[in-house]
């Protein structure tokens, strides 16, 4: 097999990518409809649309396999025999399948070739049976068919399948990443909700999920960065999902910045915290950048005192909260101390608040918000260049760029061949930052493509360059999904 042929080889099969997509869709359709039985009533509309989908996916599963079966085994989805990669988007679909599921006892479910009516009648069981029946799986599988459901069988849970040694002991280092960041998102969410006094910030949780993302950020590598992770980016979650990924990022950051692992594990603990105080500002403020009046703007300003004020009392028990303090306090205080809040003491930013406020920067703009367009990547890493020195640390910046590639990780990009491509890895040699990584999405006529992943630097690859980012939004790509 020649070069060109190993850089081109795709990472998965067409076919084999478009049945987990609808696999996945399956369970999330399954997801909806289980979540509206327990809020309507059966002959709601609200089943409507999810039954017809549910029903369509299933068709399309049969015609290419000819049944299609998914079956829990412990906190993993096989569909058909294959494991169901976990993502991000669709993880709280999983979560609640698999529990409603384990509820009733069902290990899993077969379908071939159900009619929508015996798709509804199922639904109608599920609703009804809420935890295991007596007569267990076999009571539940006669109720079906004393409905004349035909097409669809109850299984039981899926014995574990033998897993390879190497496998138990470092399991897919992408589904863990998937993992640690919702564990961070999860956490931050139940935190934030009710910080009424300091003693609620749950420390030591915060402490060991930090340290996850830090463990996984010293083992990059593989086609995969901890930075990609932050295109995630859920618009009506920003405050949540904004914190996690500043976190996220100032990890990748403070990693190649060669910060040791204890610094980063404090590094990720104040990039994490770096807006709690916006958790004080009354909600018509925090969402309505449009209009604010002077006095609004003041009070979101605060929301770096409230923050310092929260976590001043940890100090007595956790001499490290100051590092928080200083970031939560100085995020915003610029590079040149023009900004905000006006100090008389400590009127420059700590190493790591200056950190914090480059990818505070990077990924507030690089996700859209009702009051501004999204920047693509490398747009905001021009702006970011060119408020270095005044805004940013010229030095840091300069860093920065150099972490990301120009191209950063998650962004769309057109190439001279006429292909769309995400990129997934930044080139760790300065001189080659422009050619990075990526994997294919559409080919030349803008038809989607095997997602083969190619090296833009190696030298079987010198006709294909990145020509400029586009917006994936208008060509509905979904970047985060090639990244992670
Ligand atoms: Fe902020
Ligand atoms: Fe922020």
């Amino acid at each position: 097999m020649g070069m060109a042929n190993l850089a081109f080889a795709p990472l998965t099969s067409g076919t084999e990518s478009h049945f987990l997509d609808s696999a996945r869709d399956a369970l999330h359709q399954i997801a909806v409809l289980l979540r509206n039985s327990y809020s309507h009533n059966l002959g709601n509309k609200v089943f409507e649309e999810p039954l017809e989908k549910l029903d369509e996916t299933l068709a399309q599963l049969l015609k290419s396999e000819g049944q299609f079966r998914f079956e829990l085994s412990e906190e993993e989805v096989f569909a058909n025999g294959v494991r169901l990669r976990m993502e991000i988007k669709t993880l709280h679909s999983y979560k609640y399948v698999i529990s409603e599921l384990k509820k009733r006892d069902i290990g899993g479910i077969s379908f071939s070739r159900p009619s929508i009516e015996s798709l509804s009648e199922l639904l109608e069981v599920l609703a009804k049976v809420r935890v295991a029946p007596e007569g267990g799986l076999g009571a539940l599988n006669a109720m079906l068919t004393e409905r004349k459901v035909s097409g669809i069988e109850l299984l039981p849970e899926r014995a574990l399948a033998p897993v390879p040694e190497d496998d138990a002991r470092a399991p897919d280092r992408r589904d863990r990443a998937v993992n640690a960041y919702q564990q961070a998102l999860d956490f931050i969410r139940d935190s934030m909700m009710n910080l009424d006094s300091p003693a609620q910030v749950n420390l030591r949780k915060a402490k060991r999920t930090v340290q996850k993302l830090v463990d996984l950020s010293y083992e990059e590598g593989n086609g995969f960065s901890l930075a990609g992770m932050a295109s995630i980016k859920e618009h009506d979650n920003y405050t949540f999902n904004h914190m996690v990924n500043v976190c996220v990022l100032a990890i990748a950051f403070g990693q190649r910045l060669g910060l040791r692992r204890h610094e980063l594990a404090q590094l990720g603990l104040s990039a994490l915290y770096h807006d709690m105080g916006k958790l004080h500002i009354p909600l018509n403020v925090l969402n309505n950048h449009t209009d604010l009046t002077e006095k609004e703007w003041a009070v979101m300003g605060n929301h770096t005192v409230f923050a310092a004020r929260t976590l001043f009392p940890l100090i007595e028990t956790d001499r490290s909260t100051v590092s928080r303090i200083l970031t939560a306090l100085q995020h915003h205080l610029r590079y040149d101390g023009s900004g905000y809040p006006k100090l008389r003491l400590l009127t420059r930013q700590s190493l790591y608040a200056r950190i914090t406020a480059i990818v505070d920067t990077f990924d507030a703009m690089t996700t859209k918000r009702l009051y501004q367009r999204q920047y693509l990547p490398d747009e905001a890493l021009a702006l970011l260049y060119k408020l270095a020195g005044g805004r940013y640390d010229p030095i840091l910046v300069k860093a920065f760029v150099n972490c990301m590639g120009i191209y950063p990780i998650g962004s769309t990009v057109s190439l001279s061949s006429g292909e769309l491509a995400v990129v997934v890895e930044s080139n760790p040699n300065p001189d080659y930052i422009h050619q990075p990584k990526v994997r294919i999405v559409t080919d030349i006529h803008q038809d989607s493509a095997p997602p083969s992943l190619i090296d833009l630097a190696h030298p079987s690859q010198s006709k294909r360059h990145i020509l400029h980012c586009v917006d994936p939004e208008k060509y509905a790509i979904n970047s985060a999904h090639y990244v992670c």
